[in-house]
């Protein structure tokens, strides 16, 4: 992956280019809570928690891959005092969050293994805890998927982008959707799904 290359000679470079220019960090910060425990599940070589945990010190980031390569990357080039990166799935976690997040992953999983997903990061939710899905809408979110097929070099049947709706109507099946909205910001459709655990609703 060309950003295993790049971390070793230019991590700050790394930083800005996925946080200024390939997401849209002032929105989705609204997003993200300012203190507490957050689970970034699938969060790469952390380059996007340590901007996170820099801007927030009172903000514990757990974030998890199941690609022990980024987890080394992460610890090694992305490590603040309240960061902390471990390889291992969603599913061997354990403990409560106040948000699990969920950032341009869900493309990267395959439809047959997302309930399982949604339901193992329902189960880590503090009574207000929420997860929240930040992925790249299927509608014009072609330059994303080129990046994606020729730059990681993933083949085309990794790859597996949705709309927000159809997203959010998966996720209601397991938590109560709170909000989901689609923005663009250049060059990607960025859709975002705001949801709690069920039982909360019924309280
Ligand atoms: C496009 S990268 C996004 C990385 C990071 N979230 C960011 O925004 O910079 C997708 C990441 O999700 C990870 N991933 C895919 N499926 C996963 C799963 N089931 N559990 C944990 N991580 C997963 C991949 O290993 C990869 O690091």
């Amino acid at each position: 992956m060309l950003q295993y290359l790049l971390i070793k000679r230019f991590s700050g470079l790394l930083r800005w280019y996925r946080s200024r220019l390939t997401i849209d960090m002032q929105h989705l910060s609204r997003y993200i809570p300012k203190e507490g425990r957050m689970l970034d599940v699938g969060c790469g070589v952390g380059s996007v928690d340590y901007e996170f945990a820099r801007s927030r010190p009172d903000l514990h980031i757990h974030g998890i891959d199941i690609a022990a390569k980024s987890i080394e990357l992460a610890n090694r080039y992305n490590r603040l005092p309240n960061t902390r990166y471990t390889c291992q799935p969603l599913e061997s976690v354990a403990g409560r969050y106040d948000c699990v997040l969920f950032m341009d992953v869900f493309h990267h999983v395959a439809p047959a293994n997302r309930d399982s997903l949604l339901q193992a990061a329902s189960r880590l939710l503090n009574p207000q805890g929420y997860v929240l899905i930040k992925d790249i809408e299927r509608r014009r979110g072609g330059a994303s998927w080129m990046l994606d097929r020729y730059v990681s070099r993933c083949s085309a049947d990794e790859i597996f982008l949705e709309n927000c709706s159809d997203l959010a109507d998966l996720v209601a099946k397991h938590l109560t959707v709170l909000a989901s909205e689609v923005r663009f910001r250049m060059p990607f459709p960025h859709y975002y799904i705001k949801a709690t655990a069920k039982t909360l609703s019924k309280e």
